[in-house]
């Protein structure tokens, strides 16, 4: 996979894309020289005057990739038919002169303003029937056949014009799709609704079973007369929900696949993508159906002010960025320098945050760190946001560490010839089990579905140990724990999956809320957890959950939140028990021996001495071993490849050193040693492994 560089380093990894639509797998050239560097650029907000200062700082910064293009479709395409092509000629002959590689982006994220005005039926509709005025981006409705006919012109001529140019390496299709404009009610949403259902399901026979419409009487005498959820006082069955978020996904996956169509048409030497927005609650779209559609997985990560572990937050989304392609390179397509502009309290990053943000993304298998955006904007909806260059210009902290980041690429450059190490550890998680969960009403309003996959995932992140966090589909062949905490839907094949990984030898623990509902979103019947109850050896009869800022106490010394279940043994043995109240003594973490491996149940949600007892059994029973010995505070994974073996450390103790034990060379310090580095306070290693 590797090729030999003119200089003896080996040259980063090509796009190898298994898109679903290609006969076989097919191989584009790497995006970038080495790591992708750099970021969205929209020179057509400057002056262009402003132009040649940006090439020259950029550069000095070493960016390689900008994406360019994204929401300039208004002046590109000033009026109905009327192309305007000869700023964007200009810009990318620029980057080309200047050896800086082009993501281009079809514009379609934010139609134009006469496009708005002559046919506002484009835009969504919200659930109350309120169309969505022109002002915003990504207004428009993936069921519009009107929109669909104008983007895929502005596509076509965008590709014939460009897809020839040097600059030229990959294409980004529209932008974020689903952001804004997740979901529409519109009248000829709802005609695109029906058909999808028909498909689906057959018959509104077949409809009606699988909902359960016999509630509150809500039989439909034909498919025509099913809605989209629109807005009522009541909560709309769950089944209908769960069928209308895998219409949405697929509506919108649509509308990439069908820009997707015009691009390999007319430019089948490029690969193709589009921005995923994975992190925090899933949104709108299945991700890991639509990793199947791109040539390269492309990620946008912004930290969250509200969540208190944001490391871990952002280690968690690259890991399943990762996981929904496969383990193959993805690329961080979208991160900030700083501060964003869309929070309540838009937080600016401290001194040395920058690096260990991007690092954290390319350790964990992103071909390259690009940031929204290059220059700071002074006008428009996100003036106030970040970007590599700041309004302060190019002396400031910000920039300053935008050029010490991207000089520190440079010297990583070796390490883009290699991928991450697989895991032996997998978490099923994916953004179908979010939906699930929030389809209807549950037992309480505060699970998050990813609240209890993270939790898993930073214990076991902060021991060293390497985690794949995989769509639930994924094949578990070769795992040795594998972790399904909140899955409320677990088809027939995955039951199978985790019981044949057990019988081989896997530890696999199944967490409360999974495994209770059938494909249709109907509770599985006899006691929870429906279909796997039987593996794991208990029944539970009840849940019980617990009150805001209520906790229990367990035998094991830990307390627990947020859930509890009566449970049953049915052959299994318990671990841990509820010590008082009315589940006293009631088993809470369970374990039946299975074949050469075991399954466990989990019954609540553990606090973090409950999860560090959990993990350090699993770790134990299935023998894993962290990918280095590493000091509290650090973050440590490895890339392999023909290059050699990679050791990326980031030292998130921003006021001690820390020391990984390793035996290599750091290619950020150039320091050496046979037994242990140590990483200084908050700062990052790169250790190129001795063999
Ligand atoms: C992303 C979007 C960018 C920019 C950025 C700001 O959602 O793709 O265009 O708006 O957020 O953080």
């Amino acid at each position: 996979m590797t090729m030999p560089h003119p200089d003896g380093v080996a040259s980063p990894l090509d796009v190898v894309s298994h898109a679903a639509d290609l006969p076989e797998p097919r191989r584009f050239p790497a995006i970038a020289p080495g790591f992708a560097y750099g970021g969205d650029y929209n020179p057509e907000q400057w002056p262009e005057s402003v132009w040649a200062e940006d090439v020259e700082l950029m550069r000095r910064a070493g960016v390689t990739t900008v994406t360019v293009g994204v929401f300039s479709w208004g002046l590109l395409e000033t009026a109905d038919g009327v192309f305007e092509w000869g700023w964007l000629d200009r810009v990318l002959d620029l980057l080309h002169e200047n050896g800086i590689g082009v993501a281009l982006a079809t514009p379609t994220a934010a139609p134009p303003m006469w496009l708005l005005r002559a046919h506002p039926e484009i835009a969504t509709v919200d659930e109350r029937g309120v169309r969505t005025a022109p002002g915003g981006r990504l207004a428009w409705s993936p069921s519009s056949a009107v929109f669909r006919r104008y983007a895929l012109r502005i596509v076509r001529a965008m590709a014939e014009r460009y897809g020839s140019h040097p600059a030229v390496r990959l294409w980004h299709v529209s932008n974020e799709i689903g952001n804004e404009n997740a979901q529409c009610f519109s009248d000829e949403t709802t005609v695109a609704w029906r058909a999808w259902l028909a498909d689906r399901h057959g018959d509104v026979d077949a409809v009606n079973a699988a909902w359960g419409t016999a509630f509150w009487g809500h039989r439909y005498g034909s498919i025509d007369e099913i809605d989209p959820p629109r807005f009522s006082r009541t909560a709309h069955n769950p089944g209908l929900r769960l069928d209308w978020a895998r219409f949405t996904s697929d509506a919108l996956l649509g509308h990439y696949l069908a820009e997707r169509a015009v691009l390999r048409e007319v430019t089948p030497h490029l690969p193709v993508t589009t921005n995923f927005m994975v992190m925090g609650d899933p949104g709108t779209d299945d991700y890991a159906r639509w990793a199947r559609e791109v040539d390269i997985v492309a990620n946008d990560h912004y930290l969250r002010p509200e969540v208190e572990d944001r490391a871990g937050d952002l280690a968690f989304s690259a890991d399943r960025v990762r996981g929904m392609g496969e383990g193959r390179p993805w690329l961080l397509m979208e991160h900030s320098t700083s501060a964003v502009n869309w929070q309540g309290v838009n937080l600016a990053k401290d001194p040395g945050q920058l690096a260990r943000n991007s690092l954290a993304h390319i350790a964990r298998g992103s071909q390259g760190a690009l940031y929204f955006q290059w220059r700071q904007s002074s006008a428009g909806a996100e003036q106030y946001h970040s970007g590599m260059v700041p309004h302060a210009g190019a002396d400031s902290r910000v920039f300053r560490e935008v050029v010490e980041f991207g000089a520190l690429l440079g010297r990583i450059a070796p390490a883009a010839a290699t991928t991450v190490e697989r895991a032996r550890v997998a978490i099923l998680f994916d953004d179908q089990a979010a939906w699930a969960l929030r389809a209807g009403p549950g037992p309480t309003d505060r699970l998050r579905a990813f609240d209890l996959p993270q939790l898993l995932h930073r214990t076991l992140t902060a021991r060293g140990i390497g985690v794949d966090v995989l769509p639930t589909s994924a094949p578990l062949d070769d795992r040795d724990l594998i972790l399904v905490p909140t899955v409320p839907v677990v088809g027939e094949p995955v039951a199978a999956a985790l019981a044949a990984a057990a019988e081989r030898g896997a530890q696999v623990l199944v967490g409360f809320s999974t495994g209770v509902l059938d494909e249709n979103g109907r509770v599985l019947t006899g006691g929870y957890p429906g279909r796997l109850r039987e593996l794991l050896g208990v029944r539970s009869t009840e849940v019980r959950p617990l009150a805001p800022g209520e906790s229990a106490a367990t035998d094991a010394g830990w307390t627990a939140s947020l859930w509890t279940e009566d449970l049953e043994l049915r052959g299994a043995e318990a671990l841990v028990r509820w010590s008082g109240g009315v589940l006293d003594g009631v088993p809470l973490l369970t374990r039946r021996p299975v074949g050469e491996g075991a399954a466990l149940y989990l019954a609540t949600r553990p606090d973090e001495r409950g999860a560090a007892d959990i993990i350090d059994r699993l770790v134990d029973a299935a023998a894993l071993a962290p990918v280095a010995e590493i000091d509290p505070g650090l973050e440590a994974t490895r890339r392999i490849g023909d290059a050699g073996s990679f050791l990326f450390v980031i030292n998130h103790d921003t006021d001690a050193p820390r020391a990984v034990r390793a035996h290599g060379v750091d290619l950020v310090s150039g320091r050496s040693s046979a037994g242990s580095f140590e990483i200084p306070p908050g700062g990052v290693a790169v250790i190129q492994e001795a063999r």
